[in-house]
């Protein structure tokens, strides 16, 4: 397994391009199940859940090409063959359950293999199963697939009441209700940019939705929807955890392609910590204002609040900040695995249940660390640009599912850092 390693760094500089959205690609590209007609995906990243999500859709029949180097997902569903995801695929990748309400929306049935919990927690599919019950689908649980029949008319439109704000579920319910004989209305449906790209994409193919970016979305269901293109929006977590790279090791770093509104709940906390966020022509700029960055308070909330995806690269951050800062995870239930890593450099951290407290400290060490989930991943690298000496992010390839040549892109604004083949 490969490992990568960081050197300790002055401050930084130069800019950085930021890629489509993982996040949006992953319930993009599941679109174009629901239509006969080409779905083609323009700015899309080339991240190794992409690939994931293309053999998935491979493996139903739906033929999926990686142009321009992977940056164009050019994909047609007319010609099916099964609509069985088999559990060796869904078992690398929680969002394959996206596939599962195009599915029963186009043809009636489908049969996916539940994803099964990942790192950060049990992550189960309730919510996702309830609102398509809700259209009227009939589902059966058995040896770990899902078994899912639409009524014979096919879903009808209902009314899906979310007891807690679900991203993947709101987007499983949002593609189902396309095809809905009806009107759906979700609500407290997640708010997220990811969410408002999905229905933008719908809308090109034909979809009849409104209210997408607020807590209440509702959808006419239409016959069949058309082939479109589409551009994935800019990944806002990728652009975060950039923003936060000059913010750990001063210096100054333009982040291509960021808008302010994709991160204002994280630029709030960047500012309260004492960094600047400039709005410019190509991007944003961000730079430490001179001093300490200051320990500051953090919650997890859905958006428009501090993106849970993003808690662990601005806890790096606060290690070395003045004061204590302290961090609740309230979306997921064990999302501090960086901390004991982080600790391994000098962090000085008390985890109790969902709350993190961390006490700023002058100066990290490098140290050889391990990475246990995407996001913690980078903060060790975040956390390794400031430290003293080297570090080595072990297990790396859980980098390599949500982050596109971040070696390449940090060596590109000056810091020292390498990947090294493993056996
Ligand atoms: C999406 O996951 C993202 N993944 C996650 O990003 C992100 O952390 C999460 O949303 C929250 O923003 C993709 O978009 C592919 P949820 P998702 O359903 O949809 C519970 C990354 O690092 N829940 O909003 O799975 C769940 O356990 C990844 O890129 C249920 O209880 O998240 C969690 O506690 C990590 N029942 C909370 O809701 C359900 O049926 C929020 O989960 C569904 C979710």
């Amino acid at each position: 397994m490969d490992s990568i390693i960081v050197t300790g760094n002055g401050p930084l500089s130069g800019r950085i391009p930021i890629a489509g959205a993982k996040n949006a690609c992953l319930t993009l590209m599941p679109a174009t199940l629901l239509s006969d007609e080409p779905l083609t995906l323009t700015n899309a990243p080339r991240l190794s859940d992409i690939r994931t999500m293309t053999l998935l859709l491979q493996s139903l029949g739906a033929e999926v090409q990686g142009l321009q180097e992977g940056q164009v997902q050019a994909m047609s569903s007319h010609a099916l063959t099964s609509t069985r995801a088999e559990y060796d695929i869904v078992r690398k990748m929680r969002a394959s359950i996206l596939v599962l309400g195009p599915l029963l929306a186009r043809f009636g049935h489908a049969e996916v293999s539940l994803p099964g919990g990942c790192a950060i927690g049990a992550r189960p599919v309730d919510l996702h199963l309830r609102a398509l019950e809700a259209m009227g689908a009939e589902l059966d649980l058995r040896e770990g697939y899902v078994h899912a029949k639409a009524p014979s008319g096919g879903l009808r439109g209902g009314i899906v009441e979310f007891p807690l704000v679900s991203v993947g579920a709101t987007e499983n319910a949002l593609m189902a209700a396309t095809l809905a004989k009806g009107t759906t209305v979700l609500k407290n449906a997640a708010r997220e940019p990811e969410i408002v790209d999905l229905a933008q994409c719908l809308r090109k193919m034909g979809a009849q939705i409104d209210g997408e970016g607020t807590d209440t979305i509702e959808i006419q269901g239409v016959d069949r929807l058309g082939g479109a293109t589409h551009r994935v929006v800019t990944d806002r977590i990728e652009l975060g955890t950039y923003m936060l790279a000059p913010a750990i090791c001063g210096g100054e770093v333009e982040l291509l392609g960021g808008t302010i509104d994709l991160v204002r709940a994280f630029c709030e906390k960047l500012d309260e910590a004492g960094i600047s966020v400039e709005e410019t022509a190509d991007g944003l700029k961000v730079s430490r204002r001179n001093g300490r960055v200051k320990a500051v308070d953090v919650i997890t909330e859905p958006f428009p609040g501090f993106p849970t995806d993003l808690q662990a690269q601005m806890m790096a951050l606060l290690c070395t900040a003045e004061g204590t800062s302290v961090l609740e995870e309230k979306i997921f239930e064990n999302r501090f695995m960086h901390a004991p890593e982080l600790m391994r450099m000098g962090a000085k951290i008390d985890v109790h249940g969902g709350t993190a407290r961390v006490t700023g400290v002058d100066t990290l060490k490098g140290a050889p660390v391990m990475a246990t989930d995407l996001r913690a991943s980078v903060s060790l690298i975040l956390a390794g640009l400031a430290a003293e000496g080297d570090t080595v992010v072990n297990r790396v390839y859980h980098l390599d599912r949500g982050y596109e040549q971040v070696v390449r892109k940090l060596q590109g604004v000056g810091a020292r850092i390498e990947r090294v083949r493993g056996e």
